[in-house]
């Protein structure tokens, strides 16, 4: 194997690479993407048959561990995580002293980096059993916090987490469920927002999973490197854009304005706006996974009985777009948050909780980088070089 490092050193060069366009920090077994093909697989598995066959709790040990579980692993692993959810009670005080219009993932990082707090003698990262805990912890309580910075921002009270329910159920009833009401999970519902949170397990270096590696490389522990990951991934550029896309949407249809003329805007680059849900860094082609969003678009509206004239509007703009030269020639196809916003809100959840619901189906890819980073003997602190192109030396201006 190359020591990249003693290289760099040798041969006496470093590279700009604005943007880490070129640059690999790390080698990885975790997922796979030919962005000319639109391929990706997680482990070698094909994301359509990973999407089409398996559970988050499913993926998530696939990503972590390597392998597909068997019956009574994943049987295992499910009941640990359900274990779990709980959070200590001092944590759900702490949302109160936020506001209550706080964006729930600045309300998401805050709570994952005080999640630290309770267990800073079991967070070695060094030490496999504290790790292997956290994992858990993590998968099981993300979800809770997510639901409950929703349940602050509308004003209603918090649920228990009811452990009765499957991973995805529970999540929902934490979100929709009102207390002392009877509350029925949709199957359909429930389905789709699996399939969702799969299709977002994973995406190898990305923003916010390089953020994780970066903070780890660090000797810094889980709870903490997740949360720098949340806040990479808060960004429009990155989780944000499902968020973004709506208000997109929203505006357009609300301003009246045609969809060619937006389009124009867009293609002249009028105020900065850009087609939000659009373009890739890694997809020169179509993306798989927003191939299976717009399907389940679909599928999700019809079932149930949802007419959302935004998804009308999404469809047009993607259908001038992918026919327009500006989109060809720069290889700019819809991503995965293109169509996820129409059906989370389809679901009920509010704009904001979008990005967060991104957040808890990437969770499992970060902590497999973050255990890959951890266990690779060749991981060093992450360091950047620069090229200074400050001032000179110069001497302090005496009185
Ligand atoms: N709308 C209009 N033009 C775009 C778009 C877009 N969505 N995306 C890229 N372009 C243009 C750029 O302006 C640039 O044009 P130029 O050559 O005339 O300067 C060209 O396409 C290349 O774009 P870059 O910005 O260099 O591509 P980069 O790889 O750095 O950025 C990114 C990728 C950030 C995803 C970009 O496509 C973008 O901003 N998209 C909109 C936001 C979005 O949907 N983000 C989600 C990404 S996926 C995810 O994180 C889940």
């Amino acid at each position: 194997s190359v020591d990249f490092s003693t290289f760099t050193k040798q041969t006496g060069h470093t590279s700009l690479d604005y943007g880490f366009v070129n640059t690999a920090a790390t080698r990885s077994a975790v997922t796979y993407i030919d962005g000319d093909k639109g391929i990706l697989r997680y482990r070698g598995y094909p994301i359509e048959q990973i999407a089409q066959h398996s559970t988050y709790l499913e993926v998530a040990w696939l990503l972590l561990y390597g392998d597909l579980p068997s019956a009574s692993e994943l049987a295992d692993f499910d009941d640990r995580i359900r274990r779990h959810t709980l959070l200590h009670e001092d944590l759900k005080h702490f949302f109160s002293s936020l506001p209550h219009t706080a964006h729930p993932m600045s309300v998401l990082s805050a709570a994952t980096a005080a999640l630290s707090t309770y267990y800073e003698d079991q967070s070695d990262p060094n030490n496999p059993e504290h790790v292997e805990l956290n994992t858990v912890r993590l998968l099981a309580k993300l979800p809770v916090i997510a639901a409950y910075a929703h349940k602050k921002s509308i004003g209603q009270a918090f649920l228990y987490p009811d452990n009765s329910l499957s991973f995805v159920d529970n999540f929902l009833k934490l979100n929709f469920g009102v207390l002392a009401e009877e509350y029925r999970v949709n199957p359909v519902v429930s389905r789709a927002l699996e399939r969702l949170l799969i299709l977002h397990e994973d995406h190898e270096q990305n923003a916010s999973t390089s953020t994780v590696r970066l903070v780890g490389s660090t000797g810094a522990n889980q709870f903490s490197s997740i949360s720098a990951g949340i806040n990479a991934l808060y960004g429009p550029l990155h989780g944000g854009a499902n968020e973004a896309v709506l208000d997109m949407l929203g505006r357009i249809r609300d301003s009246g304005e045609s969809v060619e003329r937006f389009v124009e805007r867009v293609k002249n680059k009028e105020d900065g706006v850009k087609l939000m849900g659009f373009g890739h860094r890694v997809y020169k082609n179509y993306d798989p996974r927003a191939k299976l969003v717009k399907e389940s678009a679909d599928e999700v509206l019809t079932e149930l009985g949802v007419v959302d004239p935004l998804l009308d509007l999404a469809k047009e703009l993607e259908e001038i777009a992918l026919s327009d030269d500006y989109f060809k020639e720069r290889r700019l196809y819809p991503n995965v948050d293109f169509y996820t916003g129409v059906i989370y809100k389809a679901m009920g959840f509010p704009t904001r909780m979008f990005t967060p619901l991104f957040a808890i189906g990437r969770l499992p890819g970060w902590l497999a980088h973050w255990r890959e980073m951890q266990n690779d003997p060749q991981t060093k602190i992450g360091r950047p070089q620069q090229l200074y192109v400050g001032s000179a030396a110069r001497d302090y201006p005496q009185a």
